[in-house]
């Protein structure tokens, strides 16, 4: 078990295996940044000589473990860069915090003396942290059981006492809790998270959310292939009807008493993407387990919002289906039925995460929430587009300038993308259907697919994040961010609720 604690002390006298302190880069070379001037005073003129002998500059992502020699309590030090002086914000800090996090692995105890002088950072200090000591191990031999390794990690800072900075440090626990439980479920290989398997693991969270005195109260539905046929779940069914593991939904609803706005969540849950008959090139195939990272988001979300307390009502739709071939498995030309009516022509069947979100978006809509934002690894086009590391929204410009608002917040990365005109124009442009599922137009195909998903919003405010390169990490853990699962979204979501629940009622 490792315990955390938050206090105001002195890094130098602080008794701990190792110290973290912060250098950023200046026009002057590299300068101690905030929360860590102890430790540089301690050692007085020999820090700056010390820096230049092992070439550190302060740059973002450097590191470097430094024995201390008894210039400090502490025997080690651990540096790491935040960058440009004068840049030094929450994201970046958050970032430093992650990498700390990896680098300090044989130590039982941690201070952590990055800069925490107001309640955003301090925030962004152990939420930086506790994301940047997630990683994956769980079918690894060697890997020790999570409660065997016992250690301390302490968060100073110079305002550990005030209110305000208690509440960040609580919330920062909660946040990366969330995160790093969706890159839990995203990392989970598809043979053991398959569309049952996941619906059953939110049952199981759910049920301790839940339980005991005082826990927030969640209500959850679950449909399987039968109630999704009654319900008329086209999208779904069709997706799902190639895989031996049978599709599901799930819908969470946390419905705080008072509460005057409703958000809708949607977050496309395919297990597994092969593409089905229109198949993946077996590169592009290999990592669609994370094909689900929406779907696991949302849950998140919601249990986030719950814990929080927040004053919204907020329901989570996760539909979950496996993409896969077999003598069930819809065909490229196949018309599907979606909720309430919409037939699709299929044309391309890995074009699938369309289609079951729009049974859920359906859903989700007849409720008449005041907003629905989706999530969704939707498109390789967006990563074409805006790289791995950004995510695009679309959507009303209303939600799409909130969500802009709370991902700035959140400290994650989206960038706004049009849904030009004739899009809508080419969704409807099916010679045998009411809309047609894909054109066949190499360009701007995660426009299509936005304008695509649009039609099932019943024109209600709307925002919709296609999370394709930010949603799963393919390269080495860089800042707060493992290997793999990114737990991207979350912390935007619960943001962007918290936006409305500040907002007064007559804002809308
Ligand atoms: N799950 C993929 C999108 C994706 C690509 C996610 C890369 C993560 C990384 C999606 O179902 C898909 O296959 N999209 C197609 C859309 C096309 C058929 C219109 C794509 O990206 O090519
Ligand atoms: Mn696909
Ligand atoms: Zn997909």
């Amino acid at each position: 078990m490792t315990t955390y604690a938050f206090r105001s002390a002195s890094p130098a006298k602080t008794r701990a295996d190792a110290v973290v302190v912060g250098i950023a880069t200046s026009t002057k070379g590299p300068v101690i940044a905030s929360g860590g001037e102890d430790v540089q005073a301690a050692w007085g003129r020999k820090f700056r000589p010390l820096l230049s002998a092992i070439g550190f500059t302060g740059k973002a992502g450097e590191v470097a473990k430094v024995p201390t020699a008894g210039a400090i309590n502490s025997p080690l030090v651990v540096l790491v860069g935040l960058g440009e002086q004068k840049q030094v914000d929450h994201v970046r800090v958050r970032r430093a915090a992650g990498v700390a996090a990896r680098t300090v692995t044989n130590a039982a105890s941690v201070a952590i003396a990055l800069p925490a002088d107001s309640p955003e950072l301090v925030r962004a200090v152990t939420e930086g942290y506790l994301l940047g000591t997630y990683a994956f191990d769980d079918y690894k031999r060697d890997s020790k059981p999570k409660s065997e390794k016992s250690s301390e990690v302490v968060v100073l800072s110079p305002i550990a006492r005030q209110g305000e900075a208690i509440a960040a440090y609580e919330r920062a626990h909660l946040v990366a809790g969330a995160l790093n439980a969706t890159r839990q479920w995203v990392n989970l290989p598809a043979n053991d998270l398959n569309p049952p398997l996941f619906a059953d693991a939110v049952v199981a969270a759910h049920a301790e959310l839940t339980k005991g005195k005082g826990a927030p109260k969640v209500g959850i539905k679950v449909w399987d292939e039968q109630e999704l046929a009654a319900d008329g779940c086209g999208g779904i069914l069709g997706v799902g009807g190639g895989s031996a593991t049978p599709p599901r939904l799930v819908k969470l609803t946390w419905e705080p008493a008072g509460a005057t706005r409703h958000v809708a969540l949607v977050g496309k849950g395919v297990t597994f993407d092969s593409g089905g008959y229109t198949i993946k090139p077996a590169n592009s195939m290999a990592t669609m387990k994370e094909d689900m990272a929406g779907a696991a988001s949302v849950v998140q979300a919601l249990f986030l919002i719950a814990r929080l307390g927040l004053p919204v009502k907020v329901t989570a739709w996760a539909p979950m289906a496996e993409n896969m071939v077999s003598g069930e498995a819809m065909r490229p030309g196949d018309v599907l039925t979606i909720r309430g009516g919409t037939t699709v022509e299929v044309s391309n069947t890995d074009a699938e995460g369309r289609l079951i979100l729009a049974d859920a978006l359906v859903m989700a809509a007849e409720e008449e929430p005041d907003a629905i934002i989706d999530i969704a690894t939707l498109t390789g086009h967006m990563v074409v587009a805006l790289g791995d590391k950004v995510a695009g929204v679309m959507g009303t410009d209303d939600v799409v300038a909130d969500l802009r608002a709370a991902a700035d917040a959140a400290g994650e990365a989206v960038w706004p993308m049009p849904i030009p005109e004739e899009m809508e124009q080419r969704v409807r442009s099916s010679k045998i259907a009411d809309i047609a599922q894909h054109d066949w137009v190499r360009w701007g195909g995660g426009l299509f697919a936005a304008a695509f998903l649009r039609e099932f919003t019943n024109g209600l405010p709307w925002g919709h994040l296609d999370i394709a390169g930010p949603g799963f990490n393919t390269g080495g853990p860089h800042g707060f961010t493992p290997a793999g699962g990114t737990g991207f979204g979350v912390a935007t979501l619960v943001e962007y609720v918290e936006s409305l629940a500040a907002a007064r009622p007559d804002d809308a």
